[in-house]
């Protein structure tokens, strides 16, 4: 089963709610989010913990006292306590996402932003890039948009992110992919086969 969650902040957190919700989240993280410059790196990189949190506890039906989120090598972050269940975040601009299932999965959410289409070349497969290049004016932005948060959805389900060159992912038969746009976004969820 795949739960994916979604919120969007269109304003700051005022700052007794920032604090109050700091305080769910492991020492280590926290540490991390005061380190942002930008109060909205802060503030998206807390709401999703607080995000993954709540769909943990709500999918195992446990508290979050019980939850030791720890991260792998990469930095993937990943549930070390209750065992069993995968998740995975992603932010940007106004929206914050998490995705959970039953075996390793990863998310990504990306702005429709205007883009210069050579950049396809350094991400793509050969065809894909052609592909690309086929597609009417209209229809190109989001195709670009479905390789690229695809391909990184891929790697966040690996768990080792970008260190893993997106042109090396291709259409991969042991994961499923699930793609939705909201607004002027694009989200990608990649689901690894149980092993
Ligand atoms: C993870 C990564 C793909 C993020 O891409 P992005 O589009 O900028 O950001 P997104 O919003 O989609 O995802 C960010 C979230 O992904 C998660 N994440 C971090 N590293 C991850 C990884 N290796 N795999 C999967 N998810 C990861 C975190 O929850 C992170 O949120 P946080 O920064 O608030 O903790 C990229 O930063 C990466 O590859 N990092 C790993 C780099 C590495 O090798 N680090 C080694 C030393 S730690």
């Amino acid at each position: 089963m795949l739960d994916v969650y979604l919120v969007r902040i269109n304003q700051d957190l005022a700052e007794n709610d920032f604090t109050r919700l700091l305080r769910y989240a492991a020492p280590e993280k926290k540490e991390r989010i005061l380190r942002y410059h930008r109060r909205e790196d802060a503030q998206r990189s807390l709401v999703g913990d607080i995000l993954a949190r709540y769909a943990i506890c709500k999918r195992l039906g446990v508290s979050n006292a019980a939850l030791a989120i720890g991260q792998n090598e990469y930095g993937k972050p990943l549930l070390l306590k209750p065992t069993g269940i995968h998740f995975n975040i992603s932010h940007a601009g106004e929206w914050v996402a998490c995705a959970v299932a039953d075996s390793p999965v990863g998310i990504d959410i990306e702005p429709l932003k205007p883009v210069d289409y050579k950049l396809a070349e350094s991400f793509c497969a050969k065809e894909e890039y052609l592909f690309l290049q086929q597609q009417p004016e209209e229809t190109r932005l989001k195709h670009f948009y479905h390789f690229w948060t695809s391909k990184e959805s891929y790697v966040k389900a690996d768990g080792r992110g970008l260190s893993l060159p997106l042109a090396s992912v291709t259409a991969a038969a042991n994961c499923s992919y699930f793609t939705a746009e909201l607004d002027n976004y694009i989200l990608s969820i990649c689901v690894l086969s149980p092993a």
